[in-house]
């Protein structure tokens, strides 16, 4: 299975960088402390697709996730869209800041890949 690494110190605070995993977009974002605290509150009851922020990232400051809407596959724009995180122009799907469908067509969240945090600040997707 094919895998990447990223080295984590090249991405700043507040931004999200798409990589290229498996043919696919891979979406890391560096979350603010703001985003984190404001994704933790989001009540699941709320939620299309329920899961915890919590369920959805090992650290908090990183979200990991697949680039593709799960509505019919567009790839959506970052720090975009009614919930800050990213935003499908194809239809119209809302995603927050953990990757959540929150409004619009899309069924699902963003896919979670396997991943994990080497010591030295280099995260392993795959
Ligand atoms: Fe994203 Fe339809 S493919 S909203």
């Amino acid at each position: 299975l094919a895998k990447i690494e990223i080295k984590l110190g090249e991405i700043p605070e507040g931004k999200s960088v798409t990589f290229k995993w498996r043919g696919k977009p891979l979406f890391i974002r560096h979350r603010t402390q703001d985003e984190i605290v404001a994704e933790k509150a989001v009540p699941i009851d709320e939620l299309r697709d329920p899961q915890t922020d919590e369920q959805r990232t090992q650290n908090p400051e990183w979200l990991v996730v697949i680039g593709v809407c799960t509505h019919l596959g567009c790839v959506p724009v970052a720090n975009a869209g009614d919930f800050g995180g990213y935003y499908c122009p194809c239809h119209g799907s809302h995603y927050d800041a953990s990757g959540r469908i929150r409004k619009g067509p899309a069924p699902l969240n963003l896919e979670v890949p396997p991943y994990s945090f080497l010591d030295d600040g280099v995260l392993v997707v795959g």
